[in-house]
């Protein structure tokens, strides 16, 4: 299995690999959301605006959260339309989104040349943020698409996953190994998984366990070696560093 890890824009990177390369994309860009108001999105800390109380876990702050809904659809169209190049034909891209940005991404995914597949479900359970008088968000999505007609997998993987967020997250978006993992079912054995937004390194982790090849592009260098000590088997505390070598379960 080979795993590179890039560190750079998106904008930047992307254009660099080869086109027709990889058998899916797992993509978990910054959201642009949270909060009532522009100056919530532009103004706050991504470690304390997608939670209520504060940053009790001393979590990083992340790049590129503050775009509003028409910038960051046209931004997402820009990378998703160089996805498609890089993507083989019959491949597909899976992208993470809010209740908020949902129609911008799936907007973005049509700009961008890819069909529009349909939505699977992420429920976070009960332990998601409640919020009084209103129904609990427990859910988040990923707009899944097309590079031309879809190569055909055995198997017909369900639609909703449902998981709780890990209690050690090392980055304030963190999905869990499982989630992402279960994006990967439709990827044919040996195949090459591109992730534009690493982070702190999940789908690295998930492609290892799964023995599928991996590129992945981060633009914070700290969150680079944070994801190479996960790939690596080594233990993290919240703030991505090292603890003790583990291997992680998935
Ligand atoms: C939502 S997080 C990804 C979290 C990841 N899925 C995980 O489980 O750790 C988005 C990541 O994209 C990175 N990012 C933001 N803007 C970027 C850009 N223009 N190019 C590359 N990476 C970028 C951020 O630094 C952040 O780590």
């Amino acid at each position: 299995v080979t795993l590179t890890l890039i560190h750079g824009d998106v904008l930047h990177v992307l254009p660099t690999l080869p086109e027709a390369s990889v058998d899916a994309v797992i993509a978990d860009p910054p959201y642009s959301s949270g909060g009532m108001f522009r100056a919530d999105r532009v103004g706050r800390d991504t470690a304390k605006k997608y939670m209520h109380s504060g940053n009790p876990r001393g979590w990083r702050s992340f790049a590129g959260d503050t775009r509003d809904q028409l910038g960051y659809e046209r931004w997402c169209a820009m990378w998703l339309a160089d996805c498609r190049r890089i993507l083989r034909r019959g491949g597909y891209v899976a992208v993470f989104t809010d209740w908020r940005q949902l129609p911008a991404v799936v907007s973005a995914i049509n700009a961008g040349g890819l069909i529009y597949r349909g939505l699977i479900v992420w429920d976070k359970t009960e332990a998601a943020r409640p919020q009084l008088g209103m129904f609990r968000a427990h859910s988040e999505f990923v707009v899944w698409a097309s590079h031309g007609p879809l190569r055909r997998s055995p198997g017909c993987p369900p639609g909703v996953i449902r998981c709780r967020r890990g209690e050690s997250d090392t980055h304030a978006a963190q999905k869990p190994v499982e989630v992402v993992s279960h994006l990967l079912s439709l990827v044919p054995p040996g195949g090459t998984v591109l992730d534009p937004f690493l982070g702190s390194g999940t789908t690295a982790v998930a492609c290892r366990a799964r023995g599928l090849d991996f590129v992945g592009v981060e633009i914070d260098t700290e969150l680079i070696e944070t994801a190479r000590a996960r790939i690596d088997g080594h233990q993290l505390d919240r703030g991505g560093a090292l603890l003790q070598p583990a291997l992680e379960a998935v």
